[in-house]
Parts: C-alpha cells; sequence; structure tokens
C-alpha cells in the first residue's frame, strides 16, 4: 500500500468502531477525510449517528455527505472521536495541527471518551519532534509572544525558532477561530510533558499541538497491513 492507501485503509478499519447511536467526533485532514466519506456512506446505508466537526472544512465535507451534525454545545459529550496526527509515539503522544485545526480538535478530542488516531506509518516515531509543533497565538502581541515560545523551548534544551505559518500565497494563516500559527521546529521533543507546560503558560498561547494523555487508540496502516497501538 501507499500512502494514500494506507490512510484509507486507517479509516476503514476506524469507521468499524462507529455504533449506530453514537455521538462522533470528526477531525480534520486528509486521514480524515476518508473517514468522513465512509462514514457517510453508513449512514446514508441506515446508520444513525450525530457528528461535530473539527473544522469548517470537516463540516462541509460532513454536510456533503449527508452525516446529521451538531455543535458541541448541543451535544457535549462525545462517545468516540477519529481524528489523524502529524506524528504519534508509542506512549500514545501526538502532534497535531498541520491542518491549522489543533485548537478545535483539542477541545473536541477532550469532550470525547475516546479518541482514536488513524495515520500512516509515516506517523509513528519513537521521538517527537520531527513535524514542527504547531502553536495557535492570538495575534496581539505576536512577537513577545513568539520570543516567548523560543524562550520556552531553549528552557527546555530544544532551541527553536518560532516561524510564522503562511498560506501559499504569503499571507499569514488564519484558523477558524481567527488566530494564528506559529510552527516551532524542534528536532526532536525528549520531554513533551515539560515543554507543553512552558508554553501553556505564556498568556498569547491559546493552544499548542501536542495531544497528552488524549488518545485512547491509534490505527497505523503500513504498507503491508494494519496494527492497533492502545493506551
Ligand atoms: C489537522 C491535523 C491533521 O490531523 C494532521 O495534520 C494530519 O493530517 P493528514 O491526515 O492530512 O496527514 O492535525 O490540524
Amino acid at each position: 500500500m501507499n500512502i494514500a492507501e494506507q490512510k484509507r485503509a486507517a479509516a476503514a478499519y476506524a469507521v468499524e468502531f462507529v455504533q449506530s447511536g453514537m455521538l462522533i467526533g470528526l477531525g480534520t485532514g486528509t486521514t480524515s477525510q476518508h473517514f468522513v466519506e465512509l462514514l457517510g456512506e453508513r449512514v446514508r446505508g441506515g446508520l444513525n449517528v450525530v457528528a461535530v466537526a473539527t473544522s469548517e472544512a470537516t463540516q462541509a465535507q460532513a454536510e456533503r455527505a449527508g452525516i446529521p451534525l451538531a455543535t458541541l454545545d448541543e451535544a457535549p459529550r462525545l462517545d468516540l472521536t477519529v481524528d489523524g496526527a502529524d506524528e504519534i509515539s508509542p506512549d500514545l503522544i501526538a502532534i497535531k495541527g498541520g491542518g491549522g485545526a489543533l485548537l478545535r480538535e483539542k477541545i473536541v478530542a477532550s469532550a470525547s471518551t475516546v479518541m482514536v488516531v488513524i495515520a500512516d506509518e509515516s506517523k509513528w516515531v519513537d521521538t517527537l519532534g520531527r513535524f514542527p509543533l504547531p502553536i495557535e497565538v492570538v495575534p496581539f502581541g505576536l512577537t513577545p509572544t513568539r520570543r516567548a515560545v523560543e524562550h520556552a523551548a531553549a528552557e527546555i534544551g530544544c532551541p527553536a525558532s518560532a516561524v510564522l505559518r503562511r498560506t501559499s500565497e504569503g499571507h499569514p494563516f488564519v484558523t477558524d477561530g481567527g488566530h494564528l500559527i506559529l510552527d516551532l521546529a524542534l528536532g526532536r521533543i525528549p520531554e513533551p510533558q515539560a515543554l507543553a507546560a512552558r508554553l501553556a503558560e505564556i498568556p498569547g498561547v491559546v493552544e499548542h499541538g501536542l495531544f497528552i494523555g488524549l488518545v485512547r487508540r491509534a490505527v497505523i496502516a503500513g504498507p503491508h497491513g494494519i496494527r492497533v497501538e492502545e493506551a
């Protein structure tokens, strides 16, 4: 299986976790798109679920697929969220936010009894950090926030530049919540908990892409098949 086929296979495996009557969180990204498409097929076949989307893009796709949708205010507790990841390590800590949806993704994951990550094998890493860590920040005071983020990285022994994410047209990337993203290319994150704690102390940081203690199960699809990792 190539990477696209692996993403599809992980999504197809996870869609079988969905049972009638469930409230489902829908992730964001290309792997999640496969999941939404496959869930839509099941819904059109008679499966009874209600879903909450983690981004405007997923919301639009789910609407087109005919999946009944609710807000998190209407459905504050979800049974299952299925989402992709940019990296995931054997302790099931993930980096998310490559698609810029980390804030809503983390809120939805936190409101879910079970979060399942679906990913191709390239996302499985011994040590997190090769993928730049996305950090969602408020536009006000961007420069001191960026400096504080870089200071936090240096303090935990991983000096790095925090780079403002831009669109392909060169404009600052704006999240669904109207925030900006700083990408922190750390190389490796030996102590994700320590970094998460430091970032959470910075006033301009809305959320960071380290998902710690949230992922219950990871469905990893490789060239030769699927394996499931449990927390
Ligand atoms: C979006 C995310 C995605 O889940 C992550 O970027 C993985 O994306 P893909 O499935 O396209 O590889 O966190 O904010």
